[in-house]
């Protein structure tokens, strides 16, 4: 299935395990920090303290808080720093990796930064262990974003940014759009999100309107309708699934109840076996697959979580972990995005069985690639029209702005994708010349390119009743928003239209939009999309905590 990559990262291990003294050698010794020199292990900070952490925390403020977050909770591929690899280094390794940086994974070189600096935010960093919510109260990071880029001239056709973006706009991108790698530079612009200002409210075509259905949720990311009409959701910091049920007159839930507790970032949700009478709930944590007992009405599990199988997970990289069954109801599908943004897997075991659609029977026995090379698939969903599995990608990072497209495209079983050593078709990742060139022409050309680091997450077919009938079949699907590109794109819910086909024709259509005000602060970022039987949409929104929902009124 997966001719290239998993038989030259088999032949690399099988390779080192022949030689059991060299295994022992690779395997024993405590990873380096980015692989730093031991010099640099050996350096000791000379500006420590509690003063020279706080002017730390100003450096990280103004140069890294717009990549790392706020509170260096990191996003996505961008890792947090209050925990893990960074508060095992040692201060003189990190001191390192700053000065370096690592322009293949987005990070940039803090070289022309004063050597004081650079120690002062290392014994900021240090500091930060175990907090949460380090920069709570923090001024609005002074990100590379500066209202200068607001001001710029408006992008090219049929690239966009947040500006032009308006419910109802077809764009399409073609592979003869596509940018040379490094046209521009890599950006750090990461969200800023603020409160909704009270008169700001989410854009949708003429005839739609939309409802602010529930309020405080805590980081609501995956949302599935139950056979039953119920929404799960998925909340993904909390560990936890809850169940909203109904919608009123006024569009408000009509009870709400938490499922289950205690699971690990949990993102996919499905039923099974398919059809009206499920028997049970899978989830899907960041590294496993579990599944409870459930029947239809269920408000809580009425049984412990059962392991159904694990998924690859080391705690870096994206976490998202979609399941879906296939119409036979035979396979689950797992999607599993990459640990890094470009890391070759032939020399980084860690990515084995990564950036890949993952294949089970329902009990999880059987794994195998059903689909690879494919950086960060999110969002899976059968098409009914055709039965084949579809996904929602996003697109790896640090060539530019536009580049490289997140997708939403059919999948091939067996299909090559690209990653990391090709990108949309045979184009060369520059990171990696000359590289598995047998490959090129294997290389899919995904159905539907979207806008470059848009970050497309959950997607659904619509299925409703409500909708006009040009609707029907169409695709729906959230893009959480950008941080890779110099003015923001995304934060918004697209329409793919397949005009009744079934197929896609590469257009797609802003659907929900203003989620981003006129200065460039973020307020909501969508993650999750579904229909509820009653024909709206149903999204949940992970910058400001809620769900909205979208009616069809025709006013
Ligand atoms: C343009 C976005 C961006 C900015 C700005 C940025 N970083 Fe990073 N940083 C990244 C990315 C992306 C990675 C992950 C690289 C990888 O995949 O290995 C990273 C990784 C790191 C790591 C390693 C974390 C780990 O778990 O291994 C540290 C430490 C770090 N950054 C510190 C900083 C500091 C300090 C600043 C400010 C001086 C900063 N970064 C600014 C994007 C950024």
């Amino acid at each position: 299935m997966k001719p290239a990559k998993s038989a030259s990262t088999r032949v690399l291990i099988a390779s080192i395990a022949a030689v059991p003294a060299l295994a022992a050698l690779l395997f024993a010794q405590t990873p380096r920090f980015h692989n730093a020199p031991a010099s640099a292990a050996a350096m000791t900070n000379p500006y420590t303290g509690q003063q020279n952490a706080e002017a730390g925390r100003t450096v990280f403020v103004q140069k890294c808080a717009a990549c790392h977050g706020q509170n260096a909770q990191g996003t996505g591929i961008i890792p947090a720093l209050t925990k893990g690899p960074v508060q095992a280094a040692k201060p003189g390794e990190i001191f390192w990796y700053i000065t370096r940086g690592d322009l293949m994974n987005g990070m940039p070189s803090w070289k022309a930064l004063p050597e004081k600096e650079r120690w002062q935010v290392v014994t900021y960093l240090k500091n930060l262990k175990n907090t949460q919510g380090a920069l709570e109260g923090a001024p609005a990071s002074s990100g590379a974003d500066a209202s200068g880029a607001l001001n710029a001239p408006p992008p090219k056709p049929p690239f966009t940014d947040f500006r032009f973006e308006k419910p109802g706009t077809t764009r399409k991108i073609t592979v003869a759009d596509l940018p040379a790698p490094f046209a521009t530079a890599s950006a750090g612009n990461g969200p800023r999100l603020v409160p909704r200002p009270a008169n700001v409210w989410p854009q949708a075509p003429e005839g739609f309107k939309v409802q602010l259905y529930a309020a405080d949720l805590e980081n609501p990311r995956l949302i599935r309708t139950a056979p039953n009409g119920d929404f799960f959701v998925a909340e993904a910091g909390p560990g936890r699934i809850l169940i909203f049920r109904g919608i009123t007159p006024d569009g408000k839930p009509k009870l709400t109840s938490t499922f289950a507790t205690g699971l690990n970032q949990p993102f996919g949700i499905a039923f099974y076996p398919l059809g009206p009478n499920p028997q049970w709930v899978y989830v899907g944590n960041t590294n496993a697959v579990v599944r409870f007992p459930y029947e239809n009405g269920d408000l809580k599990a009425r049984g412990p979580a059962q392991h159904i199988a694990d998924l690859p997970s080391n705690g870096r990289g994206h976490i998202t972990r979609d399941i879906r069954f296939s119409p036979d109801g035979k396979t689950m599908f797992a999607s599993v995005g990459s640990g890094s943004n470009v890391d070759d897997p032939d020399t980084h075991p860690a990515e084995k069985d990564r950036a890949d659609i993952l294949a089970f029977n329902p009990d999880g026995s059987g794994m195998h690639i059903y689909a690879y090379g494919i950086r960060n698939p999110v969002g899976l969903a059968i098409n009914p029209t055709t039965g084949e599995l579809w996904c929602s990608v996003n697109e790896r990072d640090a060539l530019g702005d536009n580049l490289v497209p997140d997708y939403i495209t059919h999948v091939q079983p067996g299909g090559f994708y690209g990653w990391p050593w090709w990108y949309i078709g045979g184009h060369q990742d520059p990171r990696h010349p000359g590289t598995h060139p047998e490959l090129k022409n294997k290389v899919i050309t995904p159905d539907v390119l979207l806008q470059p680091h848009n970050a497309s997450l959950e997607m659904t077919f619509y299925t409703g009743k409500q909708f006009p009938a040009e609707y029907d079949g169409d695709i729906f699907a959230s893009e959480h928003g950008s941080w890779n590109k110099a003015i923001r794109a995304g934060y918004e819910v697209i329409r793919v239209p397949l005009h009744q086909t079934g197929h896609a024709t590469g257009e797609y259509e802003d659907f929900v939009t203003g989620f981003v005000l006129p200065d460039g602060n973020v307020w909501g970022r969508p993650v999750g999309v579904t229909v509820a039987p009653d024909g709206s949409l149903l999204v949940t929104d992970d910058g400001s905590n809620s769900i909205w929902r979208v009616a069809y009124t025709g006013k």
